[in-house]
């Protein structure tokens, strides 16, 4: 299918981040899924397409989504293969104009990821805010996801705090840290619902044993994030690897960064 040049730079988009992902190893098997809100993109012969599946019931109206259109990575697809023929495993979606279910109107039938509840509570969720996010990733970065494992992290702010004092940019880059959503069900309304309320605060949230959610107005921004979040974890780990905690920059070094770049 012939798309618009602005829907065409979205899918490019999301192929390269679906390869950095892979690369990253982030990305084992089909984990990791990503959506985009291309309403805006989308032309009439789009919005004229025939749905390509039956209608599938949302599992609660959103509200904000009305007749809005996203492009989703597939449940079960692999990023690797999103990277090289991201229309053979992604597919476009309509919300209804009531907004309690959606169809597959392009480019083939691909049952959207197991985590679209997440995906789209997070969309309306933004949306209803007024807020300009229309990408959102999840994936598996493994230190990350390592450090979920220990209790002592899991308290509010105490990652964001480490992780931060590893090095200048995380603080510079990631100025709002991390949010932690406990450990709930993959796919499951509940982790939606727990996942929107630390989007208050945080742009990266870590799903407890599982993975990272980021949300960006387009898909490098939150890409960034995790990897540099993911780039202070590795260097954490690495120093209790040669046999030492790492004494981190100090609160003071920190709060000398926050004046100087104005966080
Ligand atoms: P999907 O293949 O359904 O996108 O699931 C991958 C995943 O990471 C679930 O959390
Ligand atoms: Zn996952």
């Amino acid at each position: 299918m012939q798309y618009n040049e602005k829907l065409q730079t979205i899918i490019s988009q999301v192929a390269e981040i679906a390869g950095y992902l892979w690369e990253r190893g982030w990305a084992e098997r089909n984990g990791g899924n990503i959506s985009y809100n291309i309403t805006e993109a989308v032309d009439d012969p789009i919005r004229r397409l025939p749905a390509l599946s039956d209608r599938i019931v949302l599992p609660k109206t959103m509200t904000h989504l009305k007749e809005n259109y996203f492009l989703v990575t597939g449940t079960g697809r692999r990023m690797r293969y999103v990277c090289s023929a991201p229309m053979e495993n992604a597919s476009i979606i309509r919300i209804s104009a009531d907004g309690t279910y959606y169809e597959i109107v392009a480019e083939k039938p691909i049952q959207p990821t197991s985590e679209l509840p997440s995906h789209l509570t997070i969309h309306d969720y933004l949306l209803g805010q007024g807020r300009p996010n229309k990408a959102v990733i999840h994936t598996h970065p493994i230190e990350l996801v390592a450090m979920t494992h220990n209790p002592d992290f899991l308290g509010k702010d105490v990652l964001s705090r480490l992780l931060w004092s590893m090095i200048p940019e995380t603080r510079a880059f990631c100025p709002k840290g991390v949010g932690i959503v406990p450990y709930t069900l993959p796919g499951s309304l509940e982790l939606a619902e727990n996942t929107i309320r630390q989007l208050d605060e945080y742009d990266v949230v870590l799903w407890e044993k599982h993975g990272a959610l980021a949300i960006g107005e387009d898909l490098i921004e939150p890409f960034d994030m995790i990897d540099t979040l993911s780039k202070s974890a590795k260097i954490y780990e690495s120093a209790c690897s040669m046999g030492f905690h790492p004494t981190g920059m100090t609160e003071a070094q920190m709060d000398e960064l926050k004046q100087a770049f104005n966080l």
